[in-house]
């Protein structure tokens, strides 16, 4: 058996909704290869995963609402920031399954920086994919204002199911273990062997998924987080937690060496884009017709630029960058995007 399908093996026994248009495609960045001069730049496109505007949590929740429709849920509770894309597909998800949605709108964890941000992107679309918005204060805890609505909606007679802060929850991991086998399998195809996966990393489901899946199936590959979050010390244990108990699930090995965290992109603060954040943007943009955000894929690309820049890599090795998604974000950061 190839390393692949070993990892599709194990992956075989979780089912899947088929919310999300999968596998998403991997496309080379000429343009932007040939502006840093080297490596070989490819992009992972989960913001393609398709329904309501896609992106890498449609992946998570194609599992983790499996578990929710077959646990017999009316009712799907969730939250995040204003503009989280986590909740955005939450509530596409629950619309297109007929399920109704809350979620726990957080806000204070970071002062507005434009005056569209709390009405459009993201805003504007949980709105329109027919969430219930609650308004809550962001008190650091991710998880316990989404767990007090859920308990609130329990009370009044309802079966709610509770999706976590980013979709991040050790199935979310696993379900993310699946961006690995389409990179290999495509990886094959194309003829190239990467030398490292790069993405911005968060609530720490989707590095949890990728670091567990290389081990399975690319353990040449390393797969770099690029702190998002400006809290780089508790992204990585919060990977390395969900990592531990995914590879469990899937029957496979984790070294924690594999989780490599890197700080010092995240900008000042979460949420607040800086001038790297929007250089990135504007590369990726003119250079690839690509559109990032300026919270995470923004950044993300910052964080790779800056690793390219130091010479990480030699030229002629090829590297991944994952597109995670969060487009939506772009049109309430307008006002500072300087565009
Ligand atoms: C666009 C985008 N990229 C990346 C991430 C980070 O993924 P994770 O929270 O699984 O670390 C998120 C999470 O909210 C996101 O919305």
């Amino acid at each position: 058996m190839t390393r692949p399908s070993v990892l599709a093996a194990k992956l075989s026994a979780f089912p899947r909704l088929g919310l999300a248009t999968l596998p998403t495609p991997l496309e080379p960045m000429k343009r932007l290869t040939a502006h840093l001069g080297g490596p070989r730049l490819w992009v992972k496109r989960e913001d393609a995963t398709g329904l309501g505007f896609g992106g890498n949590k449609l992946r998570k929740l194609d599992y983790v609402l499996h578990e929710a429709v077959t646990s017999g849920a009316d009712v799907l509770v969730s939250g995040g920031v204003v503009q989280s894309n986590s909740q955005r597909q939450v509530a596409a998800a629950a619309a297109k399954l007929g399920i109704e949605c809350h979620l726990a709108v957080y806000h204070g964890r970071l002062a507005p920086p434009t005056p569209e941000y709390e009405s459009s992107g993201n805003a504007l679309l949980n709105r329109l994919f027919g969430g219930h918005l609650h308004d809550v204060p962001w008190t650091g805890d991710r998880n316990a204002a989404i767990t007090e609505l859920g308990d609130r909606l329990r009370e009044q007679g309802r079966r709610p199911y509770f999706v976590p802060y980013g979709v991040s929850s050790p199935l979310g991991a696993v379900a993310y273990a699946s961006t690995i086998l389409e990179i290999a399998e495509q990886s094959a195809t194309l003829g190239i062997r990467p030398a490292a996966i790069v993405h911005c990393t968060g609530s720490a489901g989707t590095q949890a998924g990728l670091v567990v899946g290389a081990s399975i199936a690319m353990p040449e590959t390393r797969v770099v987080g690029i702190d998002i979050d400006a809290e780089p010390a508790r992204v990585r244990s919060d990977v390395i937690a969900y990592a531990r108990e995914a590879a469990g699930m899937l029957d496979a090995g984790f070294d924690e060496g594999a989780v490599e965290v890197v700080a010092g992109h995240a900008g000042p603060a979460y949420g607040v884009p800086h001038a790297a954040t929007i250089e990135a943007i504007k590369l990726a943009g003119t250079l690839e017709a690509m559109a990032l955000d300026p919270v995470y894929s923004g950044k993300g690309l910052a964080g790779l630029i800056a690793l390219v820049r130091e010479r990480r890599w030699p030229t002629d090795a090829d590297v991944v960058f994952i597109h995670t998604g969060g487009t939506p974000a772009l049109f309430a950061y307008q006002a500072v995007l300087g565009i």
